[in-house]
C-alpha cells in the first residue's frame, strides 16, 4: 500500500526515531560533501495554495540533493484553479510524478487528494496540521536537548495547525506540552480529546506564565495564520499578553530554548531580543526542514 504523510500520526514511534536518525545522517553527509542521489529520476509535484518560503525551498532543494526533481505548481496556473476536480488532478498527477506535496487551504483537500492518488501524498501544511514542521522541530529538540522523553514544551499563543501537530507528536516522543492560549483560540477540543485518548500529554491553560514555568522549550507561532489576515487588529490585541519576551523566558528552565516555525512577526508574538538570543533555535529549526524532509522523501519514495 502506498504511504502518505498527512498527519504526524501517520508514522509510528519507531518510524519517527528511524526517520530522525536518518535525517541526522543526511545532515552530516551533506556537511562533509557526500552526495546521496537515491531518488534519481523521481519527481515531486508540489501544489501550493498558500505562500511559502521554507517548505517550498526545502522540498525543492531536498529533491535536487537526492538526485530527483521538484515541480512547483501554483493552482492558479493549473486547471485545478479553473475547477478541475481534486480527484481528477490526483489521478493524472499519479501518472506523471512519484509523489505529491500539497499546501492546502483545507485539510479535506489533502485527504481527498490522497484518497484518489496512487502515489504518496505529503501534507505541506493545512488548516489542521503541519506535520513536516513538527519533524524538523523534533529533530531540533533532540539536537539541543539530546532527548525528547520528558521534555516540557510550552506552546504560547494560537492553538493552530502547528500546535495541533505538536500535541499529536507527544504520543510518539514522550514530550509533554502545555498550551497557553486565549480561551477563544485554544486548540480544537475534538483534536485534543482524540489525541489524549491516544496517549498525548497535553494541558491547556490560559496563562502564558503558567505554561512557561519549568519549560525546557518555549514555542510560538504567528497570531495570524495564512487566511486569517482580515482579523489582524483584533487578534493582535487579544494575543499581545502572549508575547514571548525576555520576561516570559525568565519563567522557563535555565538553558531553555525558544522555537518558532517562522515566518515571525518580530515584536508581536516574539521580541527581537528573544528571537535573536542565544536561546533561539529557530535557524537550526528552519534548516532541519531540509534534512527531515529528505529523510521523509526517502522513506516514502526510495
Ligand atoms: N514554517 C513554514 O512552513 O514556513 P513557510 O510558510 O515559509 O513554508
Ligand atoms: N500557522 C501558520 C504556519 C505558517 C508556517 C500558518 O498556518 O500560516
Amino acid at each position: 500500500m502506498k504511504k502518505d504523510f498527512i498527519s504526524i500520526l501517520d508514522i509510528s514511534r519507531d518510524e519517527l526515531a528511524n526517520l530522525i536518525a536518518h535525517a541526522r545522517k543526511l545532515k552530516e553527509e551533506r556537511r562533509v560533501g557526500i552526495q546521496t542521489p537515491v531518488l534519481a529520476h523521481k519527481t515531486l509535484g508540489m501544489i501550493f495554495e498558500k505562500s511559502s518560503t521554507r517548505t517550498r525551498i526545502s522540498f525543492e532543494a531536498g529533491m535536487f540533493e537526492l538526485g530527483g526533481h521538484a515541480l512547483f505548481l501554483n493552482p492558479k496556473d493549473m486547471q485545478l484553479g479553473r475547477g478541475e476536480a481534486i480527484r481528477d488532478t490526483a489521478r493524472v498527477m499519479s501518472r506523471f510524478v512519484s509523489a505529491i506535496m500539497i499546501r492546502a487551504n483545507r485539510h479535506d483537500e489533502v485527504l481527498e487528494l490522497a484518497a484518489h492518488a496512487d502515489i504518496p501524498v505529503i501534507n505541506g501544511l493545512s488548516d489542521r496540521e503541519h506535520p513536516c514542521q513538527i519533524l524538523a522541530d523534533i529533530m531540533t529538540i533532540e539536537e539541543r536537548l539530546f532527548r525528547t522523553e520528558g521534555v516540557r514544551v510550552a506552546w504560547i499563543g494560537d492553538g493552530n495547525n502547528v500546535c495541533n501537530s505538536l500535541i499529536m507528536s507527544t504520543i510518539l516522543t514522550g514530550m509533554e506540552v502545555v498550551v497557553a492560549s486565549p480561551p477563544e483560540f485554544a486548540p480544537r477540543q475534538e483534536i485534543v480529546t482524540e489525541a489524549v485518548k491516544m496517549g498525548a500529554k497535553v494541558r491547556i491553560v490560559t496563562d502564558p506564565r503558567e505554561a512557561a514555568t519549568g519549560a525546557d522549550v518555549v514555542m510560538t507561532d504567528t497570531w495570524i495564520s495564512m487566511g486569517q489576515e482580515e482579523e489582524i487588529d483584533r487578534r493582535r490585541q487579544i494575543f499581545m499578553p502572549y508575547q514571548v519576551n525576555a520576561e516570559l523566558m525568565a519563567c522557563a528552565k535555565p538553558g531553555a530554548i525558544v522555537m518558532h516555525c517562522l515566518p515571525a512577526h518580530r515584536n508581536w508574538e516574539i521580541t527581537d531580543e528573544v528571537l535573536d538570543s542565544k536561546a533561539s533555535a529557530v535557524w537550526d529549526q528552519a534548516e532541519n526542514r531540509l534534512h527531515a524532509q529528505k529523510a521523509l522523501l526517502v522513506r516514502l519514495l526510495a
